[in-house]
């Protein structure tokens, strides 16, 4: 099976209730892990890669990986360009074989978000040179800080601009901001409780708006960035071995798992793999201080992306199990 849109994958996650885990791979280890996991979960998977992710391992190793991952694993995956931030980029990811994209011009005026992103759609869904390639737009801006993505504050999506912008531009699906926010440092101290252990317990989503803009787009997929949970597990780990990361906090599961029931059928992670990566790599070091054969440290942080993914498979998105029903809708489509 080639890799796919993500059509066949929200068809049926809006329909049966789950979302689509939307991974960032960066390199092989990263994509081993998450493969292995959802090979054994029998799970469908979008592969996303940042502009980041193609200046540092180069646009072609990380394509070729992801297409050695479908001929390896049989899983329904797409290869999903994430937060594009010009036609351009999302054009020469398309011509490469990229089976879906994302325009990210949440920065811009409403106007300039609007035409650009329909611009996109307009080549992404043109047959004529490629498969039809979905195309994920953005309507408000995730608070937090990343390398490609920086907005010092967020603000949520407006439920009565959404109509608007998915009739003019045509996209496939829509990421909305309701108070989840990019990197392993969500929210401020003081923007938090703590509960009975002194954990940081972050401000509640934005559920009402969830459901406005639901109301105003039945059956449309809702995208959410910035899911990492930030396991403090992983945190505490980094921070015995050297590391420091004080005050580290994240989406609590429950809420994610609450989206997922929802209209949101595609969750972005991607600081969770890092600091697992990075948890694996610090003990094996501490524990090891011998080693300096990349197979063994990388093996860990490997193993850990796996811990990783399962866990959210099973306990967050609800889409365990369902490769093969995305698969059959999938020919169904393509008959
Ligand atoms: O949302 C951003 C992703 O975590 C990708 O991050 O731009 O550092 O690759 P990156
Ligand atoms: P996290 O930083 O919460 O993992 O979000 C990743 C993301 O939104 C990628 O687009
Ligand atoms: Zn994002």
């Amino acid at each position: 099976m080639p890799l796919m849109n993500t059509k066949a994958m929200f068809d049926q996650a809006y329909k049966h209730g789950y979302a689509i885990g939307a991974f960032n791979v960066n390199n092989m280890e990263i994509i081993q892990g998450i493969v292995e996991a959802a090979t054994e979960e029998k799970a469908p998977l979008i592969l996303q890669v940042s502009k980041g992710a193609r200046n540092y391992a180069n646009p072609v190793y990380l394509q070729k990986m992801v297409e050695a991952a479908e001929k390896v694993s049989g899983l329904p995956i797409a290869l999903h360009l994430d937060h594009g931030d010009s036609f351009e980029l999302c054009k020469s990811c398309i011509d490469g074989g990229f089976t879906s994209v994302m325009i990210d011009g949440s920065a811009l005026s409403y106007e300039d978000n609007v035409a650009l992103t329909k611009k996109v759609v307009e080549y992404a869904h043109d047959t004529t040179n490629h498969p039809y390639i979905t195309v994920e737009g953005e309507l408000g801006t995730l608070a937090g800080i990343e390398d490609e993505v920086s907005h010092a504050v967020g603000s949520y999506t407006r439920p009565e601009e959404v109509i608007d912008f998915v009739t003019k531009t045509g996209v496939d699906s829509l990421a909305i901001a309701i108070g989840t926010s990019h990197g392993a440092y969500k929210f401020k101290p003081e923007q938090c409780t703590r509960d009975e252990n002194g954990v940081l317990v972050p401000p509640p989503l934005r559920f009402d708006i969830l459901e406005a803009v639901s109301e105003k787009l039945p059956g449309f997929p809702i995208v959410l960035h910035g899911s990492s949970s930030v396991p403090q597990e992983f945190v505490q780990i980094i921070n015995a071995n050297g590391g420091k990361m004080p005050d580290a906090v994240g989406i609590p599961e429950a809420q994610l798992r609450k989206a997922a029931t929802m209209s949101v059928c595609k969750i972005n992670i991607d600081s969770d793999l890092r600091l697992g990566c990075t948890a694996g790599i610090r003990k094996h070091f501490a524990e090891h201080p011998e080693h300096f054969d990349p197979r063994q440290y990388l093996g860990d942080a490997r193993a850990n992306i796996k811990t990783v993914v399962k866990h959210k498979l099973t306990e967050v998105l609800g889409c365990a199990g369902k490769a093969d029903e995305i698969i059959a809708k999938y020919n169904e489509m393509n008959k």
